[in-house]
């Protein structure tokens, strides 16, 4: 096969691991993985994978990513030079509260900053593993908050090679999702607000000690592996159908929030496909409610993971 990316050779590479850059830690190699420096190598790639017919996966954290054994047939896009991890803060001077981030900003540094700085908005979303794109692309959230709250407006790469400049409501954001699927986020523009940081650092704790009560946050997972059904708690429902404890191999329902699985390092990426499946069939069978993957399912098992759950 000729190389479709010979002359980008620079910037991507062939069969690399892609384990070892997700939270399961679990999952084969991508076909190729680019590592743009700028935004017009961003756009060179997406565009010539466009032309080539060659499917687009962007990289963020990997914390919200389930990627199958057989890997991915595609090129696998990583945010990590340094165009797409900067952060201009406002400066206190004029008063200002609009904060501008790359796509590939990890999100654990971007809230803990915000608070320190005593800018208000980010911090609900504390303890929420990510890079920010990632976490804009699914409007990623929870009890005390989504992104979507403060993002103004994004600079984007379309399916094409487009650079594009987007509002929020052109983003289309609702509970955990989005129109950014074929899109690579590179720029958020967030509408922040000063307040007093002892008041922002408390309820940033309040989040945390929260979370770290009710979520297994020392384990390896993907956070919430699916959607709260309409009006109900996707948790909830796998806690009352008794698999807290259910284990496939290395991956097991958490005991201590149902919609985690955690794995053990290792674990084949079919076991948690496996259990995925025995969850919904159970859930369906109990409740008669039909669970969606929040968790975003890369390479050839989404087809056969899909189809175990009827
Ligand atoms: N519950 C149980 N057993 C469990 C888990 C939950 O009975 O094992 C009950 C809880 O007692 C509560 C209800 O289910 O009454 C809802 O649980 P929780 O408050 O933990 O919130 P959640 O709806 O399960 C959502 C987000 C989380 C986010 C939290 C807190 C989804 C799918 N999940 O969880 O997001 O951290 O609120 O803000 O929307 C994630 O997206 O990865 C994630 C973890």
């Amino acid at each position: 096969m000729r190389n479709l990316f010979a002359d980008l050779s620079e910037i991507v590479f062939e069969r690399e691991s892609l384990a070892d850059l997700t939270s399961y830690r679990v999952g084969g190699p991508a076909r190729w993985l680019a590592r743009p420096r700028s935004i017009d190598d961003l756009a060179r790639v997406v565009h010539r994978c466009a032309r080539e017919d060659v499917p687009v996966f962007t990289l963020g954290r990997g914390a919200n990513l389930l990627v199958s054994d057989e890997g991915v047939d595609g090129m696998v896009i990583r945010l990590d030079a340094p165009v797409f991890n900067r952060v201009e803060w406002p400066t206190a001077s004029n008063g200002g509260a609009s904060v501008m981030a790359g796509g590939g900003t990890d999100m654990y540094r971007l809230v803990s900053e915000s608070v320190r700085r005593g800018l208000a908005g980010l911090e609900g979303l504390g303890g929420i593993p990510g890079r920010l794109g990632g976490i804009v692309r699914m409007n990623a959230g929870g009890r005390w908050g989504q992104i979507a709250d403060v993002v103004r407006d994004l600079t984007v790469v379309d399916p094409l090679g487009g650079i594009r400049r987007l509002s929020a409501a052109e983003a289309g954001f609702g509970y955990r999702r989005s129109n950014l699927g074929g899109m690579v986020v590179c720029q958020v523009r967030m509408e922040l607000k000063r307040e007093d940081p002892a008041a922002i650092r408390e309820r940033f704790k309040v989040v945390w000690a929260s979370k770290r009560r009710t979520q297994p946050m020392a384990e390896l997972s993907a956070g919430c592996v699916f959607k709260n059904p309409p009006g109900g708690s996707a948790g909830l429902l796998i806690d009352r159908a008794g698999l807290k404890g259910h284990a496939v191999g290395g991956a097991r329902v958490s005991e201590l929030h149902a919609n985690f699985i955690v794995v053990r390092p290792g674990t084949a990426a079919d076991d948690i496909f496996t259990l995925i499946g025995r969850i919904r069939r159970e859930v369906a069978r109990r409740f008669g409610v039909e669970l969606d993957l929040e968790i975003e399912v890369w390479g050839r098992r989404r087809v056969r993971a899909m189809e175990a759950t009827v």
